[in-house]
């Protein structure tokens, strides 16, 4: 009988400027040394991929608990809640609809740069998300390194900003619409939309290094600045943001597993419209206040 060899364990960089795929890996079954090994990958190279896998719901969430406290992104965030009764922690993205109702959030649009939950006073940690189903194209995830942003930026640009912060507006999503909880906000201006201010250069607490952090260009607005000062320096920042040379693009197999460490990363996904079904189970932890 031909019995499979087991791929020995090893963190394999993608060779890009983030992520490494960690091979020989089994979530559901991890040794402790191993866990060591894969929170250790995480800090180095900001994106991990475990490909492959084969684990139930209740496996995914133990797994994601290894990485930090597990937190939903709050309902108001969510454009259709949905909790799994064996994994609660597990949240969906799909565009698949059940019914005429989505099952998940998100659709098949495009997700443009963001960082998750910026737009709170606690923004999330750690991403993960699971591949249980997958277009033949499209909806490919990119991922850039904002450890590199920062050190691409001119001398100047980055004296400028290490004591400037951000408003990250919480009341529109990146499309322009008004989250749930925000109906009775009328302004366009985004001087006045409610929103928690972060530092533009923040400290990662595990590796200490610093990274820039912009959340989302959409509704951004530096304080203390003019509009239209806080426009161009947002522009000028952004367009350090997400240089080919610092990103990576996950393109999606069933199976595969993605943890992203938003402190020091953002990440976009490709529309797929038309091109099938997909359907990413996820789970995020708690992060702690940007300093
Ligand atoms: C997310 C997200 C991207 C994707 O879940 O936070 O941005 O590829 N997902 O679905
Ligand atoms: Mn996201």
């Amino acid at each position: 009988m031909l019995v499979a060899e087991k791929t020995a364990f090893a963190v394999v960089p993608t060779g890009a400027a983030l992520g490494a795929t960690i091979e020989g890996f089994d979530p559901a079954r991890a040794s402790a040394a191993e866990i060591a090994t894969v929170r250790r990958a995480l800090l180095d190279h900001l994106v991990i991929r475990i490909r492959d896998t084969d684990i139930t719901d209740a496996e995914f969430e133990n797994f994601g608990k290894k990485f930090g406290t597990l937190k939903p992104s709050p309902d108001f965030t969510r454009s259709r809640p949905v909790y799994l009764q064996d994994a609660p922690n597990v949240t969906i993205i799909s565009n698949v609809t059940e019914d005429g109702k989505p099952i998940g959030e998100h659709g098949d649009g495009e997700l443009h740069w963001h960082t998750d939950l910026a737009f709170t006073d606690e923004p999330s940690a750690h991403t993960m998300l699971l591949a249980r189903e997958v277009p033949p194209i499209g909806g490919n995830t990119s991922f850039a390194n904002m450890y590199a942003a920062l050190e691409a930026l001119p001398e100047t640009t980055r004296a400028r900003i290490a004591r400037l912060t951000c408003k990250h507006q919480a009341s529109h999503n990146a499309q322009g619409g008004r989250r749930p909880g925000y109906k009775d906000i009328e302004t366009e201006d985004v001087r006045e939309m409610p929103g928690p201010i972060h530092p533009l250069v923040r400290t990662h607490p595990d590796t200490g290094r610093q990274a820039l952090f912009l959340g989302r260009r959409f509704g951004a607005y530096i304080p203390g600045l003019t509009l239209e000062k806080s426009e161009a320096l947002l522009d000028e920042l952004w367009s350090y943001a997400a240089l080919p040379e610092h990103t990576w693009t996950q393109e999606w197999r069933l199976g595969d597993l993605i943890v992203w460490d938003n402190r020091c990363t953002m990440h976009r996904r490709d529309a797929f419209t038309g091109q099938g079904r997909r359907r990413m189970h996820r789970l995020t932890t708690l992060g702690e206040r940007p300093f």
